[in-house]
């Protein structure tokens, strides 16, 4: 009798442990036929295209090579602890991480350590007390180049609607706790100023987290508010969700699309726009690669642990111009439509 009792017991806390193990991932694992390769694929936001672009290619990389995707997302601190926990109580060998704070590194790099899982870090490059961990294995934008690209099609399509420049506003919504945020507007601020913006016209906002299309609408429209006077506006921000929700404040307040030009970054939101019959104020993005960024990142974390290939320590890629008249050409040719 107390033997059957013991075990029924052992049994029902073996099953509360798988249940716990589980829990709390919100995406579907390939089949681990033939290999027993797990891999934690965790981002800060499920509910941006991005990153549920990114699962979608990472997931492809499983399937192709075989190896369990575990999906999770992480919105704090807590949250990171927990997810790394989880894998690990799952047996995952590898880590990719979009962390919902730079300021997490060392921790994450502890735990990481701690259950011998191999690192990688996507998107936003984690930070230390003296700046980036750059000893931790990272694949992340070119971020001031692509800022660049912003700020030279806005300084284009402002000339090409023949625009007068110190009469127009410039609204940039910030992500100053992130390096390739910060990166991004810089870049844009750049060619803006040098073709002639006046920087005083620049007005910098900052964008609170979550960094959704909601919370940049009301970011946005304080900042609005605050400038009556400005009739012609152009807009960037670190991601598409940034300008969107400036166009869609703009919106609310009855401001002409065509006295808005705003340029994104990413493509996955802004196609959204695009899509639209009529024009929004939402212009253009650089269209990034989130094949390179899930795909790519899941096989070279793949091949580490089956093969022991070492990624590269840093990877930067690169963007390309989409608008409503391009998009669909160019974002087909990236397997995004
Ligand atoms: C950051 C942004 C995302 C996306 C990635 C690209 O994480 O928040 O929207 O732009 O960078 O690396």
């Amino acid at each position: 009798m107390r033997t059957l009792a013991i075990f029924v017991l052992v049994a029902a806390i073996m099953t509360i442990l798988a249940g716990c193990a589980s829990s709390g991932s919100t995406g579907e694992s390939a089949s681990t036929e033939g290999s027993n390769i797990k891999i934690g694929f965790v981002v800060k936001l499920a509910q941006e295209p991005w990153f549920q672009t990114e699962w979608k290619f990472a997931r492809e990389a499983a399937k192709e090579h075989g190896f369990q995707l575990i999906e999770l997302e992480a919105k704090d601190g807590e949250k990171v602890i927990s997810a790394i926990d989880n894998l690990a109580a799952q047996g995952a060998q590898g880590l990719i991480i979009c962390t919902p704070d730079p300021k997490l590194g060392p921790l994450i790099v502890s735990k990481a350590k701690e259950y011998g899982m191999k690192l990688l870090t996507v998107d936003d490059r984690l930070e230390g007390p003296d700046g980036p961990l750059t000893n931790v294995h990272h694949l992340g934008i070119s971020a001031r180049d692509i800022g660049k690209m912003v700020g030279q099609a806005l300084v284009d399509e402002m000339k090409s609607r023949g625009w007068n420049m110190s009469e127009v506003g410039a609204m940039a919504l910030t992500v100053d706790e992130l390096q390739t945020a910060r990166e991004r507007i810089e870049g844009a601020i750049e060619v803006l100023t040098a073709n002639g913006f006046p920087s005083d016209r620049i007005f910098k906002t900052a964008w609170r987290s979550p960094h959704n299309i909601e919370t940049a609408v009301e970011a946005a429209s304080v900042a609005l508010t605050r400038h009556p006077g400005v009739k012609k506006w152009i807009a960037f921000s670190s991601n598409d969700d940034g300008v969107l929700g400036f166009v869609r404040a703009t919106e609310s307040r009855g401001i002409s699309a065509a006295d808005v030009i705003g340029v994104g970054i990413n493509g996955t939101s802004g196609v959204d726009d695009f899509r639209k019959s009529n024009p929004t104020g939402f212009f253009a993005s650089v269209l990034l690669s989130p094949r390179k960024h899930g795909y790519h990142t899941a096989e070279m974390m793949y091949r580490w642990i089956k093969e022991g290939v070492e990624p590269p320590k840093e990877t930067w890629t690169t963007g390309i111009l989409i608008t409503r008249e391009n998009y669909q050409e160019l974002m087909a040719k990236e397997g995004l439509l």
